[in-house]
């Protein structure tokens, strides 16, 4: 029955069939799902933070309303992808717990402070535009769930995405210290917005395996270079120069050839060591400690629902 279920699941594979989750699937291929689906659901959750920050000193009611719904957006994201996740049988719980005592990771990207204003532009812009590079294809995703669950995150993410660069260009068509404040953010956000695409190809332990199963569908070098190629234009348009004297475009390969990044710096963002991971995951579980009594309260009414008491 064991080799009838693979071949089954290989012929689909095959065929480009969505895996829903009552179909046989190979252990493997449900703990790669689950480690890289908790993962971006974490992400959504942490990125939270370095956006709030700004939400009580936004410069204007306009700005504050539309990154309160930003920042809330993310909560949705976040919870949308738990609940895909927990379609392949982890609990919600355990999720959190992995990422509570760090057995499971979050994106890089969140252990960076925003130092100013435009930090919210240019995350909107850089940070976003990078998430939603690497998850258009996502909406392709041989695993159903997570698939469909991708389509609504990409459309939010697109409005997230404009709401930054209309910031940045309004900071940078501003007056000469907004202007500086929008490249100085810029400078600061770039490169690890390039590391958010993961370790180079031959660096990336899943990517073979991931794009076999077609969970991936190009890999983590020709989504950087997509997205360094969709750059430069708009940082032209906006007035801002991306801070890397080697970027220029090149007519044979028909890309923009760019400098190296410092892999150094990721590996240790990736081990805890970044400006802000320690900030990140306390807050989170003080947010979570925090919330506890309302777990408690939800569940106590769930229970009392289903006992049929009126209440
Ligand atoms: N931040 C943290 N960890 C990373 C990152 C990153 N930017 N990139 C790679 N890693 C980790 C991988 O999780 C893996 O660690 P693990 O073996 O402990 O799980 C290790 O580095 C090696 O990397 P790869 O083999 O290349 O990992 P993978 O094939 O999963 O590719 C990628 C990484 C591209 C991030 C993939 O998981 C993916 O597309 N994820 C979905 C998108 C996502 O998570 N986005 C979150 C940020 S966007 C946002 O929330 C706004």
């Amino acid at each position: 029955a064991a080799s009838t279920h693979q071949a089954r699941f290989d012929a689909a594979m095959a065929a480009d069939e969505r895996i829903e989750p009552r179909d046989w699937m190979p252990d493997d291929y449900r703990a790669s799902l689950v480690r890289q689906m908790a993962q971006h659901a974490h992400s959504e959750i942490i990125g939270m933070q370095p956006e709030a920050n700004w939400i009580t000193r936004a410069p204007s009611l306009r700005r504050k309303a539309i990154l309160m719904a930003k920042v809330q957006d993310e909560a949705g994201h976040g919870l949308y992808l738990y609940s895909a996740t927990e379609t392949l049988g982890v609990g919600r719980d355990e999720l959190l717990d992995k990422l509570h005592s760090g057995r499971q990771k979050y994106s890089s990207i969140f252990n960076y402070p925003t130092l100013t204003w435009a930090d919210v532009g240019a995350i909107g812009w850089l940070v976003d535009g990078a998430a939603i590079t690497n998850q258009v294809p996502l909406c392709r995703c041989s695993y159903g769930p997570y698939a469909r669950a991708m389509v609504r995150i990409c459309k939010e993410e697109s409005f997230h995405q404009r709401q930054g660069y209309e910031l940045l260009l309004a900071l940078s068509q501003g007056t000469p210290a907004q202007h500086e404040m929008a490249q100085d953010a810029v400078d600061r956000w770039w490169w690890p917005s390039l590391m958010m695409f993961g370790p180079p190809d031959d660096a990336s332990a899943h990517s073979a395996q991931s794009m076999a199963w077609k969970i991936k569908r190009h890999s983590n070098d020709e989504l950087r270079q997509r997205f360094v190629d969709i750059c430069v234009p708009q940082a032209e348009a906006l007035g801002l120069t991306l801070p890397d004297p080697d970027l220029r475009w090149n007519e044979e390969r028909g890309h923009h050839d760019f400098g190296a990044i410092d892999w150094d710096e990721f590996w240790q963002v990736l081990k805890g060591n970044g400006p802000c991971n320690e900030q990140r995951i306390t807050q989170r579980r003080k947010a979570h400690e925090d919330g506890a009594w309302v777990r408690e309260a939800a569940a106590a009414h769930a229970a009392k629902r289903a006992s049929g008491r009126p209440g």
